[in-house]
């Protein structure tokens, strides 16, 4: 058996592959675009590994979906591609429409036809996974209760709205076509090989160069917290018993205030890589906020608990400990990801 993930080479793909395959031998279809987010090198010790097909090609190629159903015939697919920086969202909505809605729509499409055309268990064991957001469900108030699955879409960002409607697709392709769907929505994401665009690889790579470190508006924004490990764990969960045309919130338990996480990551950078020139609080710069900023993400995860068992396994202590220390013991991987398109990208967001 066979499983086609795509978006593979990004930051949680990536992960999922490498735990994918620690923990089985069941091949691997990886579909990757190859994006600026998108990073082979990530898949670097799965060099020669004959359980791991890498093919460079974009989720939007319907003839190349189909030909790797067809020669591939995966038991499942975990959609992971997409464009999924807010900021980027903001700048230039349009790549979010083609990636996330036309491209999900294409894969929704070769998944049905592929489907159709299985019989028996093969037909009764398929699967479409998609990997998706909580920021669908808009922000929150101080007070408010944390999101459950019943919560309404509200989503703010071109980002959220992109992902919501690609929600949408996958829930209206069971409904009508009986598409046998599942669908995880989960908080943000920490770990290794997170792109140092986002807010704690950022950090990180910034203290770590002597750069000012960027908190938007006051810094009183609150995300919850999920070690990627923990949420690669709660995917495979879902896939294996998660039910049809359900969605799961899958979430940390870490309700952290951006300013919180900046002064976390300085602190165990103070610990682990003291600078000559002080503490790295120093360098926290309060910079003009996103526009439409979400106040507020938090994640009730008890149903993926309830049903199938699982929990996340890293407090926020474990698993920024574990970050922060992988990022120092990969200084070349960092180099080579801060490339020319990532240089600009950080020009146009923070002015050079
Ligand atoms: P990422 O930006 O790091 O990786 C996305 C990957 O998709 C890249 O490898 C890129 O090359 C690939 N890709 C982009 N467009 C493509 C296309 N048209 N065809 C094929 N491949 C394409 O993103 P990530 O952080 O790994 O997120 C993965 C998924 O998880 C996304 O669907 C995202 O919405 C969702 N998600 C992420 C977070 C988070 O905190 N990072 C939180 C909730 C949900
Ligand atoms: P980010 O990592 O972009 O994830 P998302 O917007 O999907 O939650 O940002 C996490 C939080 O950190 C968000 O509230 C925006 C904030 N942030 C900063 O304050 N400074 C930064 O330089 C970045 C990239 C993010």
């Amino acid at each position: 058996m066979t499983i086609l993930v795509t978006g593979g080479a990004g930051f949680i793909g990536s992960n999922f592959v490498l735990d994918w395959l620690r923990q089985s031998d069941e091949p691997v279809v990886n579909l990757d675009a190859l994006t600026y987010a998108g990073n082979v090198e990530n898949l670097a010790s799965l060099d020669g590994d004959a359980r791991h097909i890498f093919v460079k090609g974009d989720i939007c190629d319907r003839a190349l979906i189909d030909s790797l159903l067809a020669q591939h015939q995966p038991r499942a697919i975990v959609h992971f591609a997409a464009e999924s920086h807010v900021d980027r969202s903001i700048s230039g909505p349009g790549a979010f429409m083609k990636t996330n809605v036309d491209g999900t729509f294409t894969l929704l499409e070769a998944a049905r036809a592929y489907w159709g055309g299985l019989a028996g268990d093969a037909k009764a064991a398929f699967r479409f996974h998609h990997v998706s957001t909580d920021e669908v469900y808009g922000t929150l108030k101080p007070t408010d209760p944390p999101f459950t699955e019943t919560n309404p879409y509200e989503p703010n960002s071109p980002y959220s709205a992109s992902k919501a409607a690609s929600d949408h697709l996958v829930r209206a392709w069971h409904h009508t076509y009986g598409l046998p769907v599942v669908t995880t929505n989960c908080s943000n994401n920490y770990g290794p090989y997170h792109f140092p665009e986002k807010l704690i690889p950022l950090m990180i790579v910034n203290a770590l160069a002597g750069k000012p470190l960027p908190v938007y508006g006051d810094g009183q924004q609150i995300r919850d917290w999920l070690f990627v490990t923990d949420h690669c764990s709660g995917i495979r969960a879902v896939l294996a018993g998660g039910k049809l045309g359900e969605t799961y919130n899958i979430g940390g338990w870490n309700e952290k205030a951006n300013i919180d996480i900046v002064k976390t990551v300085c602190a165990l950078l103070d610990e682990l890589r003291p600078s000559a020139d002080g503490p790295y609080a120093r360098l926290i710069t309060y910079v003009k906020d996103r526009p439409g900023h979400d106040r507020r993400y938090a994640i009730d995860a008890r149903k993926i608990e309830r049903e199938l068992g699982w929990r996340p396994a890293e407090t926020f202590e474990t698993g920024i400990r574990k970050t922060v220390q992988w990022y120092l013991d990969h200084p070349e991987w960092v180099a080579r990801v801060q490339s020319g398109a990532y240089r600009d990208w950080v020009a146009t967001q923070y002015g050079g």
